[in-house]
């Protein structure tokens, strides 16, 4: 007999045991609930994070910026003790860890921001990369028209027209206080001064050497080998450019002498990436979407980030724990978290994709007749039983980069900003003369409907490649609101596919589950991402949830990948966490 009509049975009594004993909370009751649920608290803690909140948490009153570098974070501290408001600290925190965190954004990435200046007003701003003219779906096919995946992935074909220094310049320019000398001042001093390499820098060094252009290896090396930790990187050439950028502004980024000598390295690469490019990069800015979730009003980045994914999210599982037919307890819960994560990542590889080329239907999929249908249609399976994982998967690969900042000020002033190049050190080539590491978000585009990318991520049409056209992307920075207007988080994490659950995971940790923020993003995490059909748990949950229990499921035990960087207001605290999985640290006072 196979295992099926077991599991089924097993997983039906699971559901009447359930359905008689537990009353139906409302996600409303949850809120209001001043206790943690009993069934929660023998949830595990990742090995050590306890241990470490000392390290990675701080109160203070007056500001908080939480980062991954050490002193990007002081140098947010920097400007704000200069007289400079929370924009500038975004500012300049967003230039020094450009210089700090090579491997994970760079001047030569993009980005997306939500800023909230309560008594200014509320933006979006998308200044991601964007598809060069000469991006087109053919350009990456092999004759035999099959997709090209390792030109897409890796080298000078697989960048796109870079935005960060746009970005950062405008957003500096409409609110910040302070002069542009001033906030990059730090960020310079790093890149000419130098910094002690820390044990990731160095390891990621070490492993894409063989990859790096010479001019990459010139800057990442020591005697013609990979630089080591402890000892010290300067970067010379990145910092003339950064000098370049306070003397002409956006002006060196649209035809100045670092866009001159991009053009002269893209000569030998087909002129991929030209001087047009340049000239019709426009930031753009928007609404932020806002949308009430979980007792709060949640405002995220519009597509093409995740952020309206991340709301499903939030709205399938409040439905769920509002209806009496799902199971509760850990068992449930996990049921219905999946459930959720599963629709939401179904709705981004079937219509994400920048709104500019195709529509996505944004009231639609946060409306609750939606989420009322599409509860009915988890539901249904769920009671029946009758389901099972797609067996085929391809599981993402590995990849720790890109890089979140979350700043909070006593009066509620807020930006969160998620910054890329994408993967580890991006393309892996460094144009000569400038310090500048290429992006390799090309790949963030579906190279073909149902072809992977680095993050195991499939996209349809929608997400194809068009000249001028911005990739779909996971990063979904994300503020949320008191009912009354009042600033309580601000939160974002770098992680690729991983990204929005990340998010989803400390929300409800801190506000379902009323833990305290440290425990909220150290606590171990559930991840699925549609395809491939797998729940991924962080290993400490192995035996929380005997796999009898979750029969439905293909399970992977591994390491969440996302490192969440958030600030929170507690009364007139304001309480800053940096990932434990990082190397950053909130600092404020
Ligand atoms: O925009 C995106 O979805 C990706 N470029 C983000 C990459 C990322 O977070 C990598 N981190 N592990």
């Amino acid at each position: 007999m196979s295992l099926f009509p077991n599991r089924r049975t097993i997983f039906l009594l699971i559901s009447l045991c359930v359905f008689s004993f537990y009353r139906c909370e409302s996600i409303q009751t949850l809120l209001e609930s001043k206790q943690t649920k009993e069934t929660e608290t023998s949830f595990p803690q990742i090995q050590g994070s306890l241990e470490k909140r000392d390290r990675y948490e701080l109160i203070g009153r007056e500001f908080m910026i939480a980062t991954d570098h050490p002193l990007a974070s002081q140098a947010g501290v920097e400007v704000w003790k200069q007289g400079g408001n929370v924009v500038d600290v975004f500012s300049a925190a967003s230039f020094a860890i450009s210089v700090l965190r090579p491997q994970s954004t760079g001047l030569f990435g993009g980005g997306f921001a939500i800023v909230y200046l309560p008594k200014k007003g509320k933006w979006a701003y998308d200044f991601r990369e964007r598809s060069p003219k000469k991006g087109t779906a053919t350009y990456f096919l092999n004759p035999d028209g099959t997709p090209n995946t390792g030109k897409i992935l890796k080298g000078a074909f697989s960048v796109g027209v870079p935005g960060n220094v746009q970005g950062i310049l405008k957003i500096q320019k409409q609110h910040g206080k302070l002069n542009l000398a001033d906030v990059m001042a730090p960020a310079m001093r790093y890149a000419k001064n130098g910094f002690a390499v820390y044990a990731d820098l160095a390891n990621v060094v070490t492993k894409v050497w063989p990859e790096m252009n010479p001019e990459m290896q010139k800057v990442f090396g020591i005697d013609d080998r990979p630089i080591r930790e402890g000892e010290l990187l300067i970067q010379e050439d990145l910092f003339q450019t950064l000098q370049r950028i306070v003397e002409n502004e956006e002006k060196e980024w649209i035809d100045g002498e670092t866009t001159k000598r991009v053009s002269l390295y893209y000569q030998n690469f087909d002129e991929f990436i030209c001087p047009e490019d340049w000239k019709e990069y426009q930031v753009k800015q928007m609404d932020p979407l806002v949308s009430n979730v979980w007792g709060y009003q949640l405002m995220t980045m519009p597509p093409p980030s995740s952020g309206v994914h991340l709301v499903t999210m939030m709205q399938l599982y409040n439905e769920m724990a509002k209806r009496k037919t799902f199971p509760k307890g850990k068992v449930g819960e996990v049921i219905q978290i999946t459930e959720a994560m599963r629709v939401a990542y179904r709705d981004r590889a079937e219509l994400g994709g920048d709104p500019k080329f195709s529509e996505v239907p944004v009231s639609k999929l946060i409306s609750q007749s939606y989420i009322n249908d599409e509860v009915s249609e988890i539901e249904k399976k769920v009671v029946s039983g009758n389901w099972k994982p797609i067996p085929k998967s391809v599981e993402p690969k590995d990849s720790y980069n890109t890089t979140h900042i979350s700043v909070m000020d006593k009066e509620g002033n807020a930006v969160s900003s998620t910054q890329s190049i994408n993967g580890i050190f991006g393309a892996v080539q460094m144009v000569p003369g400038t310090g500048l590491v290429l992006n390799n978000t090309m790949d963030d585009f579906s190279i073909a409907p149902g072809v992977p990318n680095l993050y195991g991520l499939v996209g349809s049409n929608a997400n194809a490649i068009a000249p001028g056209k911005t990739p779909l992307s996971s990063m979904s920075p994300t503020i949320l609101l008191e009912t009354n207007g009042a600033t309580k988080l601000v939160i974002g994490a770098p992680g690729g596919s991983q990204i929005p659950t990340s998010i989803f995971n400390t929300l409800y940790h801190y506000l379902v589950q009323k833990r305290n923020l440290y425990e909220s993003v150290s606590f171990p995490r559930i991840h699925h991402q549609y395809l491939p059909d797998t729940l991924f748990l962080d290993p400490e949950l192995k035996g929380t949830f005997p796999e009898t229990e979750l029969p439905f499921y293909q399970v992977q035990y591994s390491r969440h990948r996302a490192k969440v960087f958030v600030v929170s207001k507690e009364g007139d605290k304001l309480i800053g966490v940096s990932d434990p999985k990082g190397e950053g640290v909130p600092l404020g006072f």
